[in-house]
């Protein structure tokens, strides 16, 4: 296993994901990390992430000894260069034209670093992005590529398998960074690539039986991928021991809560209670018009009624939730400053120590898409493990205003004639996010001979990566008169359609 050190780079987590889609498993680490424990956790090799920072900088992060005391191969990126530079006896120098974006590199010399990809003389397109660069090389490194800006791109000592770019092979925008990062990981440290999710979910298997023993685990399902994964995996590690609540707060999308019950007691046999709560929450939404009260009265209502459910099942010892690995990662941060909240998004965190439960995380070592390829392994349908994500507070935060049946109805009417245009266009997997809004205005309009006075929605489409930013996504204009006309004739009570074309930020993704 390889384990990368963060040095707070935006990236980092990127570095992660090319280690392990090629097959190898790693874990991203602060770089003020414990050296005793870094030396226990005994990587076979160490990635060195990029900074903000300078290696001028007062308070510069330093790479722990250990680093180098270990005698594994390490490969530092921009900063993670930079810092290794200076600590072995090299120079870095600011210089006055600082490197952004894509750049050229020069192979000068063959290293094992690049072997079989790229030899002398070869251009690379990189990513470039760096203030600083390495001016004098410490003694027994080399430089086997260079760049107009970096003339040190690619360092190595090899005697002692230390290697250094000065670009960020991560990034999409060095086309073959996977490339050399899979070099790095094969070739230099020697690992064989056999980390799959096929033995991913073998080894979680075995490691969920080791903690549970016959206790049993409760698991909340909402319907979306990280909940169904971890509860199917669960449930192919200890069967009937694993009971699942769904809870339905009657705000999801048309027809999905029906497919939850479906799938998890129809088709995979699992033990689910399925608790229809929609008149206890809508009871509670009534007349609310605050997007954060409508947060705030939702996440309550949940943990209460599944405490409810987990009690009449005469409790349990463990819990099991569906967090990932962006959530566990410790990150470092040079902004500092108080941060803001802009929405309290729900979550059931607090539930646990009410509870008195352990927790059962098997997803909480992996990102995103990885957890969709386990839930493939698990033959758990397309339809749930490819679903664009939903926010816990569903579709009452995508009607501003009070939320009440009939306008919940209205929504869950449009939304499903745009998601299935979307589906039908084959653009649903190209779309981070897709969702219809009911807008609180009626607006005039004529239909055949008469005037209608109705309620007016919107659309909504992003590309995104992390949900952090987000971009319109371009429908052609077709699409949308299309959608536009099925909506206003096949939805009565709605009779004019807006698409919303605001990226984030602005603005949010949602519309509270
Ligand atoms: P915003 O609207 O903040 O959304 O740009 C970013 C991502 O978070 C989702 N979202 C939520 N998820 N509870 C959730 O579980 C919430 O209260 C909540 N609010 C927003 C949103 O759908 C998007 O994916």
């Amino acid at each position: 296993r390889i384990l990368i050190l963060d040095f707070g780079s935006q990236v980092t987590q990127l570095i992660a994901r090319r280690v392990r889609e090629s097959g190898v498993y790693c874990e991203i680490w602060p770089f003020a990390s414990d050296e005793a424990r870094i030396a226990a956790y005994r990587p076979r090799g160490i990635i060195l992430s990029g900074s903000p920072a300078s290696v001028h900088d007062p308070d510069a992060p330093h790479i722990p000894d250990i680093v180098f005391a270990l005698n594994v191969p390490v490969l530092g990126i921009c900063y993670g260069q930079q810092a290794m530079c200076q600590q072995l006896g090299g120079l870095v120098e600011t210089h006055e034209h600082r490197e952004f974006g894509r750049a050229f590199i020069e192979i000068a010399e063959d290293c094992a670093l690049f072997r079989g990809a790229w030899s002398r003389g070869h251009r690379e397109q990189v990513w470039m992005s760096h203030g600083d660069r390495v001016t004098k090389l410490p003694p027994g490194f080399r430089a086997v590529a260079w760049s107009e800006g970096a003339p040190n791109a690619i360092i190595a000592d090899e005697g002692r398998r230390l290697y250094g770019v000065q670009f960020h092979p991560e990034v999409v925008h060095t086309p073959h960074g996977g490339a050399l990062l899979r070099n790095f990981t094969h070739e230099v440290v020697g690992c064989a690539g056999t980390w799959t999710m096929a033995g991913f979910r073998d080894m979680e298997i075995e490691r969920i039986r080791a903690q549970v023993g016959p206790g049993r685990v409760i698991c909340g399902l909402s319907g979306g991928v990280d909940s169904s994964v971890a509860a199917k995996l669960i449930h192919e590690a200890i069967g009937d021991q694993l009971i699942c609540i769904f809870v339905d707060p009657g705000i999801l999308r048309a027809g999905e809560a029906e497919e939850v019950v479906r799938t998890f007691r129809g088709r995979f046999n699992i033990h689910l209670v399925h608790r229809d709560a929609s008149d206890l929450f809508l009871g509670a939404l009534a007349g609310i018009t605050d997007p954060e009260v409508k947060r705030k009265t939702i996440g309550r209502l949940f943990v209460e009624v599944f405490e409810e459910e987990a009690a009449k099942l005469g409790g349990a010892q463990f819990l099991a939730q569906g967090t990932l690995y962006p959530d566990v990662i410790e990150s470092v941060s040079f902004t500092g400053g108080p941060s803001v909240t802009i929405k309290s998004h729900h979550n059931v965190g607090g539930l646990p120590e009410r509870m008195k439960m352990q927790l059962v995380e098997p997803l909480r070592e992996l990102f995103k898409d990885e957890v969709r390829a386990l839930g493939r392994e698990l033959d758990i349908p397309e339809s749930i493990v490819g679903r664009h994500p939903f926010p816990g507070p569903g579709l009452a935060i995508r009607i501003p205003g009070a939320v009440d049946r009939e306008k919940l109805d209205l929504l869950r009417k449009v939304d499903a004639i745009y998601l299935e245009e979307i589906r039908n266009a084959g653009l649903y997997d190209a779309i981070w996010q897709a969702f219809a809004v009911l807008l609180p205005v009626r607006t005039v309009g004529v239909m055949g001979d008469g005037r209608t006075y109705d309620q007016a929605c919107a659309l909504r489409a992003v590309t995104s990566t992390d949900g952090m930013t987000a971009d319109v996504f371009p429908f052609d204009f077709g699409f949308l008169n299309r959608v536009a006309s099925r909506i206003v004739n096949e939805v009565r009570g709605i009779n004019r359609v807006t698409y919303d074309i605001t990226s984030k930020p602005p603005g949010t993704i949602e519309w509270e």
